[in-house]
């Protein structure tokens, strides 16, 4: 039996591996790239609505769009938690971040230009991440699988509070219906590429579905997001901007065009378009937040040697 017999029992028996756990370096070097980016989007995901915070039209509106950032914060702490498991550690990945050494979702590249923004983002980047995110619950991973229960209950309230605030604008006034539907048109293919690259062009996919880190493949996920956002939009009263959009009987899905596989690739490496706004201001967070850590640090070593 190969040395990692008992891996591949427990993965086949659809069992949890944990941090104890004998694993594969690949498959331990696979779970940490994938947390970090998971992490790091959740941090950077913070930077696009909390430029609308100070700018909320209502203080209703300022709390909830608080509460989501701040939750937002909080699954990234929870992922990079998960990623110290395997031995990861939370400031070299930072470092890799904001070294571009590793990747956030391309979607956190475009810029937030109405406060219609934060409802797209609510409806269709949140409704995106828990099409993706409700399967890895089931991950093989333990402590990914279980950071992402919390996770997708507060993403459903980030979703609903989106759909709600969109609902109330097209109730609104022409403009406010031109500001949703102008957001919509910007955020509906960027929205598409959050699953990834088409399953044919997906290095990772494969190893990643066999080892039920995944359980649904890019193209899956990307499927069941789409079926499930046109009636949503017909509802909103918003035209999605895909003319090859339609239902297709014998598929019992919608058809849909293809996303800028391009656009994908040339984000993705770093290009775009407020790729270089995120990471400096991340850097300057990581910076500004050097005392807090060194303070903590100190304060935890002082009580160390206390108990000794
Ligand atoms: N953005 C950034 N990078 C992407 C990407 C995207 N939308 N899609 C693919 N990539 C990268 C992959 O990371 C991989 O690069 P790497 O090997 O250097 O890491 C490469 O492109 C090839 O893609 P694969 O499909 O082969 O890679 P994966 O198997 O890792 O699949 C993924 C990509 C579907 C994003 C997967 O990593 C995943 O499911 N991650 C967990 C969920 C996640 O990260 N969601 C991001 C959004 S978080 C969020 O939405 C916050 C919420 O509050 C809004």
């Amino acid at each position: 039996m190969t040395d990692f017999a008992l891996f591949d029992q427990a993965i086949a028996r659809d069992q949890r591996i944990e941090p104890a756990d004998e694993m594969p370096e690949r498959y331990r070097s696979t779970m940490i790239r994938q947390i970090a980016q998971h992490a790091h989007s959740e941090i950077i995901g913070m930077q696009p609505e909390g430029e609308w915070i100070t700018r909320a039209p209502t203080l209703r509106r300022k709390a909830i769009l608080l509460a989501k950032v701040q939750d937002e914060a909080g699954h990234g702490l929870y992922l990079y938690s998960a990623a110290e498991t395997l031995g990861a550690d939370r400031g070299d990945l930072t470092q890799r971040l904001i070294e571009g050494r590793q990747k956030y979702s391309s979607i956190f590249n475009y810029p937030t230009l109405s406060f219609a923004d934060v409802g797209v983002i609510g409806w269709l980047v949140d409704g995106a991440a828990i099409c993706n995110q409700v399967p890895l619950c089931r991950s093989s991973y333990g402590p990914y699988a279980r950071a992402m229960i919390r996770i997708c209950k507060e993403e459903s309230f980030h979703q609903r509070q989106g759909y709600e605030l969109l609902l109330t604008m097209m109730s609104g006034t022409a403009a406010q219906r031109d500001m949703v539907q102008d957001a919509v048109d910007r955020w509906w293919w960027p929205s598409l590429m959050m699953f990834g690259p088409p399953d044919a062009d997906s290095p990772n996919t494969a190893q990643s579905m066999a080892w039920k880190i995944k359980r649904h493949t890019n193209d899956e996920l990307r499927q069941r997001f789409v079926d499930m956002s046109v009636p949503q939009a017909a509802e909103l009263g918003v035209t999605l901007p895909d003319p090859e959009l339609a239902w297709n009987a014998s598929r019992d899905h919608y058809d849909f065009g293809q996303p800028d596989w391009d656009e994908l690739r040339r984000v993705i490496s770093g290009g775009g378009a407020m790729n270089e706004q995120r990471i400096a201001r991340r850097r300057q967070a990581d910076t500004d937040g050097a005392w807090v850590r060194e303070a903590a640090a100190a304060h935890a070593a002082k009580n160390l040697e206390v108990a000794r």
